[in-house]
């Protein structure tokens, strides 16, 4: 597996992966492995890819899409309604001691893997990549995660090591915020 940042031949290939699991879309007997709520446009995936750089794929050996994560700082999520809540209450979430805010933090997510390479160890490493590209410039990276998402609340504490640090509400839906600090303790 190769984990690359994406460019705009890409997008097609995101939109099928993303399509396959999006609550909109998702067949309902894929429901229990996960899925995302998060819809961008065309202008925004272009904005996200070629002026953010903030979406990092794996690949497999014939270059298919796998997975692929979504990254970027508030200047550009606060434009989705669920990404401006949790800048509302952020502040109000502290993290092993340090209180967090827009400056300090960037917003990981949504992540989808495929079916075919759950549990293969594709979700750590796509984590890992979107952790290590931010870690110079902020010290925290935040997610949200839908509570009636299991799969995605146990990889992410148990495989990406991601504290929850409180509890939001969102248009009748109830979330998980999520922080991890972008560098291993010296
Ligand atoms: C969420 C997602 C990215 C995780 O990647 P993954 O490769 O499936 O993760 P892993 O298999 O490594 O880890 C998932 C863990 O959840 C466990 N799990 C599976 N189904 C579960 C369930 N219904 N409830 C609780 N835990 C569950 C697995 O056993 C595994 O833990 P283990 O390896 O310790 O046994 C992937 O499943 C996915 O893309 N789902 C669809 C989209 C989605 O939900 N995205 C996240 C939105 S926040």
């Amino acid at each position: 597996m190769q984990y690359v940042l994406a460019t705009m031949e890409d997008l097609p290939a995101i939109r099928k992966l993303l399509a396959r699991y999006h609550k909109d879309t998702i067949k309902p007997e894929d429901m229990p492995g996960g899925f995302v709520t998060t819809k961008l446009s065309d202008e925004q995936f272009e904005d996200l890819i070629v002026n953010r750089k903030g979406v990092t794929l794996a690949k497999d050996e014939n270059g298919e899409v796998k997975a692929f994560a979504l990254h970027a700082g508030w200047d550009y999520w606060k434009q989705v309604p669920i990404m401006q809540r949790m800048t509302e209450v952020l502040p109000d979430m502290p993290f092993e001691g340090m209180a967090l805010d827009e400056t300090n933090t960037y917003q990981y997510g949504p992540v989808c893997v495929d079916v075919s390479v759950r549990g293969t160890g594709v979700f750590e490493t796509i984590f890992k990549e979107a952790l290590k590209l931010y870690e110079d410039r902020y010290p925290v990276m935040v997610t949200f995660i839908n509570q009636i998402n299991p799969r995605s609340y146990a990889a992410h504490t148990r495989k990406a090591h991601m504290t929850e640090i409180g509890k939001f509400d969102f248009n009748d839906n109830h979330y998980w915020m999520m922080a991890i600090k972008t560098k291993a303790e010296e």
